[in-house]
């Protein structure tokens, strides 16, 4: 017995990190997985997205566990084809149940020096991609009658203010309210609807020069051990950054009937780093 037998779950950026931990982990405890990631480059982050190599060990990794996956080429911001990829996954399994909008960029910047792109991006990306992506897929659990549940993945940067994540923290913090106010619409249908906040998580968007840097403005070359040394300050128990699937641990239990009447809650995965 699989905590979500039967289940269908829609995750976004399930290429590789967290989105493709949770994917693999659903898949093991019963679910169909519908998946999207995006080969589309963005200029203004500084380390590259998934590839689409990426993207097919996900679907390779999901498939061993026994369970079916659609995945596609899909990038946040565009509506249709969230839409179009939803539609054909919830056609193909014939139902959906839970959705995990995990997608997001960093691009570490001072707030009155970056760019407006810089700037533009991340909205696009971590907040509005995160509506379209709901806007894309939760019309369908409705629809099912049986209820279900949405985690927006945040970030510890929502309730910690950190030196130029100005956009990200915006991003990461108005996801909080998009939750709220979704949770209490959906409650009648009886979907749950929660946040998670991570703190430093070992993938790549932050095993990369540029959030070295953002650590360590002290070096002028830092590399990863004098992040970890940086980021150990930063969490009060003694790690320096967290696993996939320490997240994809909290996720799986919001998702999952051991949280039925949990909704509308942030749900910080820290170790201490907002003490
Ligand atoms: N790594 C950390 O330290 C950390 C900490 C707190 C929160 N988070 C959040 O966790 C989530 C997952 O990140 P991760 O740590 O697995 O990093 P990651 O970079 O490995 O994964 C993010 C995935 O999102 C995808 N993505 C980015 N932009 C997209 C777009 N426009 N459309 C579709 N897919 C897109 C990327 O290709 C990538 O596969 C993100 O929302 C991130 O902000 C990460």
């Amino acid at each position: 017995m699989g905590k979500l037998d039967g289940k269908v779950a829609f995750i976004t950026g399930a290429g590789r990190g967290q989105g493709r931990s949770h994917a693999i982990r659903f898949a093991r405890e019963g679910a169909d997985i519908i998946a999207v990631d995006t080969t589309r480059p963005v200029d203004t982050v500084p380390y590259p997205l998934s590839s689409a190599e990426d993207l097919a060990e996900t679907v390779r990794a999901v498939q061993a566990t026994g369970r079916r996956i659609v995945a596609r080429d899909a990038d946040v911001r565009d509506y249709a084809a969230l839409a179009e990829t939803v539609r054909e996954g919830v056609s193909a399994f014939g139902r959906l149940d839970i959705v995990v909008a995990n997608a997001g960029i960093s691009s570490p910047a001072s707030t009155l020096e970056m760019s407006e792109e810089t700037w533009q991006d991340m909205i696009d990306i971590n907040l509005t991609g995160v509506w379209k992506s709901l806007r894309a897929s939760v019309p369908h659990v409705i629809d099912g009658g049986r209820g279900g549940a949405v985690v927006i993945t945040s970030s510890l940067a929502a309730v910690h203010a950190n030196e130029n994540m100005a956009h990200y923290s915006a991003s990461k913090a108005g996801q909080v309210m998009l939750m709220k106010v979704v949770a209490k619409e959906l409650a009648p249908h009886n979907i749950r609807v929660n946040t998670v906040h991570p703190t430093t998580v070992a993938t790549e968007m932050i095993l990369n020069d540029a959030t070295y840097r953002l650590f360590r403005p002290d070096l002028e070359n830092p590399g990863r051990a004098d992040f970890e040394e940086a980021a150990r300050t930063l969490n009060r128990l003694p790690v320096a950054a967290l696993e996939p699937e320490d997240i994809t641990a909290t996720v799986l239990h919001l998702v999952s009937d051991d949280a039925k009447f949990i909704t509308g809650t942030t749900q910080l995965i820290d170790a201490g780093g907002a003490l």
